[in-house]
């Protein structure tokens, strides 16, 4: 702890909660020296929260107390969260600190986004915890295989609205869809996601585009296309929507004998595939039956580099299940046959499959 950081919270507390002890001093008398062996017996070096100023004397290289001394020992091991008030997290000294330091293997968690300490809204709050460790397992643990590259995931399911409190729709959640987005940019990419309605938490750290149906997420994929280096098509997108829709609830008294009527709604995967110049573009197939044969005559048709096919097996893989069952194809026919894992696991697994498809 920083002569700061003690500012906020005492050491004792830190040394009742955690049962560790708890540093302050550089100068220690003892066997080893404090600065050296801290940061040699560990694996990781994580600073959270990070202030502007230990930012920039890490930047500057600068040792003036134990923190700031043990952190010059090793820089690839260091991980940084900022967290500050939004005129300081835009400071272009203090984004010109990070840049420098990422660049020498500095790992950065970025600050979240809403009500600061101060009092003002906007971007450095320190993020909620369960994503603070979620960033920071996915920081240490994924090749850097997609670094700047764009990708454009889509997730969850659509929506196709009957009248005002009905609509027509799948089981998907967007856990697939959402485990794809932070794999890829945990692996360095740029990504966007563009979500139908999701029942998990969104993934922190990339540009999300809500939709809700098929149309809406067939424009906001288009628009989105152009730019992009891989495009994931995870959604479940509903096949048909209501011919019409009703303005008002429907009542049950004034039919009867209600029927249905459905109209196609676009596929929004074969669009993409016609207008593909050297985008990667990758497919998803839930399939009761045949996935692999359905997984390859979807791709060709399609006009895909991979298609993942899934098999859908209640409470195993496919829809509102942390595990899938999974096939992931390629152009030749070529197929991987993953075992039955974790959505999280996959999602890497497909991610490292796309980015051994750019050129090196
Ligand atoms: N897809 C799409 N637009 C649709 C339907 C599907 O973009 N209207 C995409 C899905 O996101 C998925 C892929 O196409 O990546 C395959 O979806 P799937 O439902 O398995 O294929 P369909 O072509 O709809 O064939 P079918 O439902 O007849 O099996």
């Amino acid at each position: 702890m920083t002569e700061h950081a003690q500012q906020f919270v005492g050491k004792c507390t830190f040394e009742t909660l955690t049962r560790r002890p708890v540093y302050t001093d550089l100068f220690v008398p003892g066997e080893k020296i404090l600065h050296i062996s801290l940061v040699r017996e560990c694996d990781w070096v994580v600073i959270a929260p990070a202030t502007a100023n230990i930012i920039g004397k890490m930047a500057a290289g600068i040792g003036d107390d134990l923190l700031s001394t043990l952190l010059l020992v090793d820089l690839p091991k260091v991980i940084v969260t900022p967290a500050m008030n939004t005129g300081m997290w835009e400071n272009p000294i203090v984004q010109e600190n990070l840049c420098k330091l990422g660049e020498l293997g500095v790992g950065l968690i970025a600050p979240g986004t809403g009500l600061l300490a101060c009092g003002e809204r906007g971007t450095g709050r320190f993020p909620e915890t369960e994503e603070f460790l979620e960033a920071l397992f996915y920081l240490r643990y994924s090749p850097r295989n997609l670094a700047g590259k764009r990708i454009l995931i889509s997730a969850g399911p659509s929506r196709e609205w009957i009248d005002p409190v009905r609509f027509l729709s799948n089981p998907a959640t967007g856990l697939m869809g959402c485990a794809l987005a932070s794999a890829a940019r945990a692996r360095g990419a740029v990504v966007t996601l563009v979500a139908g309605p999701l029942a998990v938490r969104g993934p922190g750290g990339v540009t999300v585009i809500p939709v809700e149906t098929a149309l809406e997420m067939e424009e906001a994929m288009q628009k989105e296309f152009e730019p992009c280096d891989g495009c994931i098509m995870n959604a479940a997108v509903s096949d048909f929507r209501p011919t019409s829709s009703f303005a008002t609830k429907l009542k049950k008294e004034q039919y009867p004998d209600f029927n249905l009527s459905l109209v196609p709604n676009p596929d929004i995967l074969f669009g993409l595939g016609q207008r593909k110049r050297n985008q990667v573009l990758v497919g998803f197939c839930a399939e009761t039956d045949n996935p692999l044969t359905e997984a390859k005559r979807k791709l060709a048709k399609k006009n895909l580099d991979l298609m993942v096919a899934n098999t859908v097996v209640k409470g195993e893989s496919g829809f509102a299940v942390s595990t899938n069952k999974a096939w992931i194809v390629n152009r030749k026919g070529e197929s991987i046959d993953c075992p039955i894992m974790d959505k999280v696991e996959l999602a890497g697994l497909i991610c490292d499959t796309v980015a051994s498809l750019f050129p090196q």
